[in-house]
């Protein structure tokens, strides 16, 4: 079993990511750790509690985090997500709440009591994981493997040049890029693949009692974005963790721009590593067949519980 650790934004494709993550056997759910992003921390917490208890995840510790990017303007996604994050759909109110203490020390501790064996997955801005780096940068050599879901190498969902996890918190994603470890970076160049097409909603309509939360979610998160039908861009980090052979990945450098007028929260990625060293491993395809497959087994399971 792979330990993981999601710090998350929760955010419609984040509640899938972390219904795959629970469903999934190869998967120890050691923590999730929550960001403001896609909506306020208040409300993304609030999420992963009531998300917690949905899954039936036991007593995984969820631990709440930074509220707002390192600098600029705090930017959001509820166009995408809805008011509350979740497309609208209200879950039970979760009976147990947070845990004490704070998300970037949580990181740090859960780190430094595995060395080598937590994979950390952020599926959010990566405010968290920045300041985990700048407080302990020791979490660069403990870590097992860091994957991200975030920017692109060809375009950008938030502004033409960035995707929305950089763009909300682009400081940060540079120190985390330049943090000395290899980032793998599970970007909009693939993550726009994994579409919940009519076939896949129908298949989630099979569900058991997830049907009643990842249908309404899917077809909310379809009707306002554009690219044949929803991309669930956070599942494909955590099915990543969970089956490596999933996705193709280059070694390149990936830089951040993080003052561009137009271009701010870009990842510049350089493929011509031969004089730099590749700080990121770049998704650059993905096996959607394959990926559709192990997620829905695993959305399976959580609603059989
Ligand atoms: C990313 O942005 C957020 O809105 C989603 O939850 C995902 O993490 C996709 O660009
Ligand atoms: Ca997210």
């Amino acid at each position: 079993m792979k330990k993981l650790l999601i710090d998350c934004d929760p955010g419609i494709d984040d509640a899938l990511a972390l219904a795959l993550a629970g469903g999934s056997p190869e998967i120890d759910l050691v923590g999730i750790t929550t960001v403001g992003g896609n909506v306020s921390l208040e409300l993304t917490t609030a999420n992963a509690l009531a998300l917690r208890e949905f899954y039936r995840l036991g007593d995984v510790p969820v631990t709440p985090g930074c509220a707002g990017a390192l600098m600029g303007e705090r930017v959001r996604a509820e166009s995408v997500h809805g008011a509350t994050g979740l497309g609208g759909v209200e879950l039970p109110a979760p009976v147990k709440g947070v845990s004490d203490g704070h998300a970037v020390d949580f990181i740090i501790e859960t780190l430094r009591a595995n060395p080598g064996e937590i994979t950390l997955a952020a599926v959010g801005p990566l405010t968290n994981i920045a300041m985990a780096v700048r407080r302990e940068p020791r979490i660069v050599e403990w870590v097992r493997d860091f994957v991200i879901m975030g920017g692109s190498y060809t375009r950008g969902n938030h502004t033409p040049a960035a995707e929305f996890n950089i763009r909300a918190d682009p400081e940060a994603a540079s120190i985390v890029f330049r943090a000395g470890w290899t980032v793998t970076m599970v970007g909009l160049d693939v993550t726009l693949t994994a579409v919940v097409t009519e076939a896949i909603l129908d298949r989630m309509r099979t569900l058991g009692r997830l049907a009643d939360l990842v249908v309404p979610i899917s077809q909310f998160y379809g009707i306002v974005t554009a690219e044949g039908g929803p991309a669930i861009h956070d599942a494909v980090a955590v099915a990543h963790v969970i089956d490596p052979t999933l996705l193709t990945c280059v070694p390149a450098v990936v830089d951040v721009e993080t003052m561009g007028t137009y271009t701010a929260g870009m990842t510049v990625t350089d493929f011509r590593i031969d004089e730099r060293t590749a700080n990121a491993s770049v998704a650059t395809g993905l096996d959607v067949d394959r990926f559709w497959k192990l997620t829905l087994e695993a959305f399976e399971r959580v609603g059989e519980r």
